[in-house]
């Protein structure tokens, strides 16, 4: 088992400290492809399960340093989207786990337990082997998410071959060699597992995820507490019937992704069938009371002018019983972010937003994520790519049969050709193009503010 000493220090690290996070104490993350690391946020690499037992890589030279940095409450570059996003005062996954696993923490018992021995030179055991699993078996999935990409779902494939997006040569990416090889490398863990958290892919087409359940419930641990995200798409794959599997675990949590309603939902998540996704609620509602639903929506373009409507759409759909709403706000692909619209539209969308906010100020969650959503658009100007918002809409419109600027009305202005605005960015790109207007006094500023 690794051991890990705290050094002497005078540093007194606090319950959060700068950097100390206790995601490498507890938890492992496995990608799509098979590389591990402490969470899913990390962007290194601390091996690979498909070369690599589970073991030898919770007990091996990188998890151990990384623990040993922790405590001494060191910042690591891997961690830079905690970081980033703590000192633009959101909540970053490092202080989600903190507060999450403090309690559990068998090391210390209490906060104050790890300020005291902080200074002294003590031993640290981390848990003999992951306790909290966050694994994605694979990248197969029914959907191609407009905001998606080949690296999480094979339906992505041959569009990303159109648009060269990939190199990859098949759809599937696998992160175990075999079915058989991923569930020979988790069992180990299942006895004394207590957290698993399902994502894909689409975890509810994945063979594997059912083999785990399965082997659970044959053990006696219903005890384990299951997290998802998934499409609701589909409640059974094959002989497998989720609903029977999920009646046997006391506590399951899922995130249901949703990004518009009807045809715009359908449009953003290719492949989703909103009757379906309705129906497929109301028999979770029915069947299986005791799991928490929550809606997930990846908030970007395509449904930021009519998330007020989208909200109240699914706190209808679940007989107003106030379910939980999660804001995703998208970061890449950037062409996608809120922060591209143009101002007028963006002020037209923040005071929808501001009235929704309003309407639900008794409801402290949707009104901070509603402000923080209208906040965020406003905070930086991304007009300048509008361009390749334009060239990859209507790509992908023309590979897909589809028309965003139906289903997305107010888009549809972004996506007209415009001459004006395309003679200007090509005259920006080409430098001798460029000096000959500066000389003739039209500057950068001039021309950006023709288009
Ligand atoms: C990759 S999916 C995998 C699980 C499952 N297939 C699903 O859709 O929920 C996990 C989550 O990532 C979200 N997502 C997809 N593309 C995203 C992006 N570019 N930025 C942020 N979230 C994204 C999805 O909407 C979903 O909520
Ligand atoms: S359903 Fe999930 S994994 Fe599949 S394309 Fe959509 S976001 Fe990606």
């Amino acid at each position: 088992m690794t051991k890990v000493a705290i050094p002497s220090a005078n540093h007194a690290i606090s319950r959060e400290g700068q950097a100390f996070c206790l995601a490498p104490f507890r938890n492992l993350s496995v990608a799509i492809g098979g590389i591990a690391t402490p969470c899913c946020e990390f962007k290194g690499n601390f091996g690979d399960v498909k070369q690599q037992s589970i073991p030898e890589i919770w007990n091996g030279q990188a998890f151990t340093e990384f623990r040993r940095k922790m405590l001494r409450d060191e910042k690591d570059d891997a961690c830079s989207k905690c970081y980033d996003m703590e000192a633009t005062g959101g909540l970053s996954l490092r202080r989600t786990y903190n507060e999450h696993l403090w309690q559990k923490n068998s090391v210390f018992a209490q906060p104050d337990d790890f300020l005291a021995k902080a200074d002294e030179s003590v031993t640290v055991q981390p848990a003999a082997q992951p306790l909290m699993l966050d694994i994605r078996f694979s990248n197969l999935c029914n959907f191609s998410c407009r905001m998606c990409h080949h690296g999480a779902s094979s339906k992505w494939f041959s569009d990303a071959r159109a648009l060269k997006a990939t190199r990859a040569p098949e759809a599937l990416i696998k992160t175990f060699t075999s079915t058989e090889a991923s569930i020979e490398a988790i069992r180990p863990l299942l006895p004394s597992v207590e957290e698993i958290y399902f994502a894909g892919g689409e975890p509810l087409l994945i063979e594997q995820h059912y083999a785990i359940l399965s082997e659970l419930v044959a053990l006696g641990r219903t005890d384990v507490v299951l997290y998802y995200n998934t499409n609701l798409s589909a409640l059974r794959l094959g002989r497998h019937d989720v609903v029977e599997l999920w009646s046997h675990f006391k506590t399951i949590s899922l995130e249901l992704s949703v990004d518009g309603a009807e045809e715009r939902g359908e449009l953003v998540r290719k492949g989703m069938d909103w009757d379906i996704f309705v129906a497929n609620v109301k028999t979770l509602k029915q069947k299986c009371p005791h799991i928490t639903l929550r809606f997930g929506v990846t908030v970007s373009v395509f449904n930021i002018a009519v998330l007020p409507e989208l909200h109240e759409r699914l706190v209808e759909l679940v007989d107003h019983e106030n379910p939980e709403f999660h804001l995703h706000v998208l970061q890449e692909p950037d062409y996608y972010s809120i922060q591209i619209l143009p101002e007028p539209l963006k002020q037209a969308i923040e005071q929808r937003l501001e009235a929704h906010a309003e309407l639900h100020a008794a409801d402290a969650s949707v009104r901070e994520q509603f402000q923080h959503i209208a906040a965020h658009m406003m905070a930086a100007d991304r007009s300048d790519l509008i361009e390749r918002f334009r060239n990859i809409t209507l790509r992908l419109d023309a590979l897909r049969n589809e028309a965003t600027a139906v289903a997305c009305p107010e888009l549809a202005p972004l996506l007209r050709f415009s001459l004006r605005s395309k003679l200007v960015h090509l005259i920006q790109r080409v430098p001798s193009l460029n000096r000959l207007l500066s000389g003739l006094s039209l500057n950068r500023r001039q021309s950006s503010s023709i288009a």
